[in-house]
């Protein structure tokens, strides 16, 4: 800043530009717009099935019928995106329906861009959903084994291509799976498949209600051997730095609240569009708070968006995206 520019009170007032709903809305630096959200799809077997995510009011495990109808009422608000997460009826060790040829999330890609070709699907890769365990890689020696978990990422990531996702998203935390997904995408010519990566993944409290909406907590243990320990910033620009090495498309900064300075510092370090996941309980504390009369809801969900814009997102995912576009 330039001080013999910069004259100071009582010349300078700066509360002269926030006189009135119009100077603010002129001279507002950040702004929400619905091309910047993703909304969360959870999808299980069956059909005409809506169940209600008892710590996530309003936000449901569809059948695959009921996700596409979900999808035509997100286009009609001009959310053009959605990230889709799998139960499957089955679990098993390998997480083998996290890459069935017909699994759920496979089926939910293909009927959603049969209906919606203009939709973006963007696919959460990760076997927590799928293994009986409830960790995101195969288990072995009392540790989540990174090598042999790669081996099923990759099958996972490219029948999601397969079945027509439009973006792929690692959530699993491995090391070297943006390499490896981005070979077989590129062997198997999805060389125009973007990969983004869940880059610095914490090891949060923040996503409890996500577990029980997607029916993936840990049977045993916690995920503190793969995702990030909360107290680290450096670490979080090596994890992207190695994604880029490896050719991620857009990085993520999961959570997001409680995480802005690292979504400000990857936007500040790295020329790469960001992306942040608004997550689970972050949705979960203001619906209550908001339930209960304790903070205005609205107002409280559109200054948490503007603050994860603000820090640096380029896109946000989250469960208030429908809620917010009818403010917007
Ligand atoms: C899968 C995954 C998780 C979330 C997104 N992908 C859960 C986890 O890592 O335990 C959390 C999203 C949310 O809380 O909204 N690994």
């Amino acid at each position: 800043m330039n001080e013999y520019l910069s004259p100071s009170f009582p010349t300078m007032r700066l509360r002269r530009l926030r006189k009135n709903a119009a100077l603010r809305n002129m001279f507002r630096e950040t702004s929400l717009s619905k091309n910047d959200f993703v909304f969360p799809l959870f999808i299980v077997e069956g059909n005409n099935k809506k169940k209600e995510i008892a710590s996530m009011p309003n936000i449901f495990q569809m059948s695959v019928d009921a996700a596409v109808r979900e999808c035509e009422e997100l286009l009609n608000l001009g959310i053009k995106a959605v990230i889709l997460f799998g139960i499957p009826e089955r679990k098993d060790e390998k997480g083998s329906g996290a890459y069935a040829e017909n699994g759920i999330i496979q089926k939910a890609i293909k009927g959603i861009k049969r209906s919606f070709p203009e939709m973006l699907v963007i696919t959460d890769v990760c076997l927590c959903e799928y293994t009986s365990h409830g960790h995101c890689g195969v288990f072995e020696n009392g540790d989540v084994a990174n090598d042999a978990t790669l081996e099923l990422l990759v099958k996972e990531a490219l029948s999601h291509a397969q079945s027509g996702a439009d973006i792929i998203a690692p959530s699993d935390m491995m090391d070297g799976r943006i390499g490896k997904i981005r070979q077989i995408l590129d062997e198997n010519n999805f060389t125009d498949v973007p990969i983004m990566a869940y880059s610095a993944k914490y090891a949060s409290a923040f996503y409890g209600p996500f577990r029980e909406a997607a029916e993936s907590a840990p049977q045993f243990g916690d995920r503190k051997s793969y995702q990030m320990d909360a107290g680290n910033s450096d670490e979080a620009m090596r994890e992207i730095a190695q994604d880029i090495a490896e050719g991620v498309d857009i990085v993520m900064v999961k959570p997001a609240l409680a995480y802005l300075d690292i979504i400000r510092r990857a936007k500040d370090e790295f020329n790469l569009p960001v992306a942040a996941y608004n997550v689970s309980g972050e949705y979960a504390m203001i619906k209550a708070a908001g339930a209960n009369g304790w903070i205005d809801e609205e107002r409280a969900m559109m200054e948490m968006l503007l603050s994860i814009k603000r820090a640096g997102a380029d896109v946000i995912i989250t469960y208030f995206a429908k809620d917010a576009a009818r403010l917007i």
